[in-house]
Parts: structure tokens; C-alpha cells; sequence
């Protein structure tokens, strides 16, 4: 398939200015604050994951969101009974389903549908019934893309994090050799039907090969921007983000 297939959205992830405020505990500085800058300079969406360990984001900063945004809100959550009943609660317009662990300090993996096919599939139909779009956080690996298929997911976010991770560590041939995987696996996943998202770990240097991906739709991108916002503000971090998003897709 050839030609973009439609405008490229960024989602914004905001997680990590709760991060820093909660280094200190108080309000500063305010998530919601972020997502409102992060919407007037051009996120089409705002991510939140609210951890089982409510470490960055918590409760009162999804109804802060879920009240404040313009902008679709992005619900990151593992496949646990809490995490439904709170997105049940607030329906927010995605939810996206990662893997947790505990002990981890990022989202380190892809979601392992294969190996949970009935109880995903029973967990996410009460959330498509609540009218969110449900969206699988996955490796770019072919029975996790079927999986994903069959269950009703109507979204995959394939993870960039190899693909990042190796770029970091200068291991260009596995990076290139990730980055084939990611593009077939946004074909493959395109031609089953379902719309293909991307995200995890991407910078200035890494975004452009994965938003070249006609089948990518919108790309989910947090802890760089935040922490290039240091540096050149959060407002300015996003445009740039965008202009080589959009440089990528022409
Ligand atoms: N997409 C998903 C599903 C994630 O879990 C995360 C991290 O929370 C991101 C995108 C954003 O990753 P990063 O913060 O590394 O840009």
C-alpha cells in the first residue's frame, strides 16, 4: 500500500509532569496544565496511564482531564478489574490496554494477547459497549497482531521501544532490522482491519521512519517531549515534534 491514508495525529503523554510533581507531593507542576498547553500548540489527543501504583498520574488528575480537555483523552491501563471500573466511570474516548508490572519502570513490553485470547476479549467488551475505542499496546510480532485482531481490538499501538533503544545504543542493523518488523506488522495489522497506532520511547532523532508508515494513524509520544520542554518549553517541544511528524509524512 502506498500514499498516506490519512492526516497523522500526535497524542501527547503527559504522565511524566506528574512524575515531577510527585517527587515533591503537592500541585506543581499540574498535568492538566501541560495537556491544556499541550492541546494550543497541536496535540491532536492527551495520554495518561494511570498506574496500579498511581506513581505519575492519579485519580483526581483523570477527572481533572476527563473535565478540562477539549482534545480525545487517552486512557492507558492495565487489563484489571479496578482499571475498568474507572474507565467505565469516566468513558473516556480511547482506552488503551498495556501489560503492567510492578517492579518495572516503564511499560517494557508489548501486551501478550496471544496467551490471554478469552479473558482480554471478555475484558474489553464491557469498555467498546461504554463506546471507547480499545486499543492493544503490542510487540511487533505476527500472533500478537491476530490475537489482537480476533479479540475485537479495534486499535493496535505497535511499541517502539526496541527500535528506540537500539538507535540509543547505536545498534543500527537490529534497529533497522525492528523497524522492517514494525512496517510489516502496520501493513499486516492495516490490512486486518484494524487502524495501527505507534509509540514508546520516540524522539526528534527516531519518529520520522515510523511516521513514513502510511497505515501509522497517530503516534503516542511523552517522556522526550517533556523533558525537552526543560529546555526549549513544552509549547515549542510540540511543534517541533509535529514538524518533522509532518515533514516525515509528506
Ligand atoms: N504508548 C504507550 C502504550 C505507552 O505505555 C507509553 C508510555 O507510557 C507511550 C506510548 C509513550 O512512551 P514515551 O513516554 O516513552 O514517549
Amino acid at each position: 500500500m502506498t500514499g498516506a491514508l490519512g492526516k497523522l495525529r500526535l497524542g501527547v503523554n503527559i504522565d511524566h509532569v506528574a512524575t515531577v510533581r510527585n517527587a515533591r507531593g503537592g500541585a506543581y507542576p499540574d498535568p492538566l496544565r501541560a495537556a491544556l498547553l499541550a492541546e494550543a500548540a497541536g496535540a491532536d489527543g492527551i495520554t495518561a496511564h494511570l498506574r496500579e501504583d498511581r506513581r505519575h498520574i492519579g485519580d483526581a488528575d483523570i477527572e481533572a482531564l476527563t473535565d478540562g480537555l477539549s482534545v480525545p483523552l487517552n486512557f492507558e491501563m492495565a487489563a484489571t478489574d479496578e482499571m475498568q471500573a474507572i474507565a467505565l466511570r469516566y468513558r473516556p474516548h480511547a482506552v488503551c490496554i498495556v501489560p503492567e508490572k510492578r517492579e518495572e519502570r516503564t511499560t517494557e513490553g508489548g501486551l501478550e494477547v496471544a496467551r490471554e485470547e478469552n479473558r482480554l476479549a471478555h475484558f474489553i467488551g464491557p469498555l467498546r459497549e461504554a463506546g471507547c475505542r480499545v486499543s492493544i499496546f503490542i510487540a511487533a510480532d505476527r500472533p500478537q497482531v491476530e490475537a489482537a485482531a480476533r479479540i475485537g481490538g479495534q486499535v493496535i499501538e505497535l511499541h517502539t521501544g526496541a527500535y528506540c533503544d537500539f538507535h540509543a545504543e547505536g545498534r543500527t542493523q537490529e534497529r533497522d532490522a525492528e523497524l522492517d518488523r514494525l512496517r510489516d506488522m502496520a501493513v499486516y495489522a492495516h490490512d486486518l482491519g484494524l487502524e495501527v497506532h505507534a509509540g514508546h520511547g520516540l524522539t526528534y532523532d527516531t519518529v520520522q521512519p515510523v511516521a513514513a508508515f502510511p497505515q501509522v494513524m497517530e503516534l503516542n509520544i511523552g517522556h522526550f517531549l517533556i523533558g525537552e520542554a526543560i529546555f526549549r518549553g513544552l509549547k515549542d517541544a510540540i511543534r517541533e515534534m509535529r514538524r518533522l511528524m509532518d515533514a516525515a509524512r509528506g
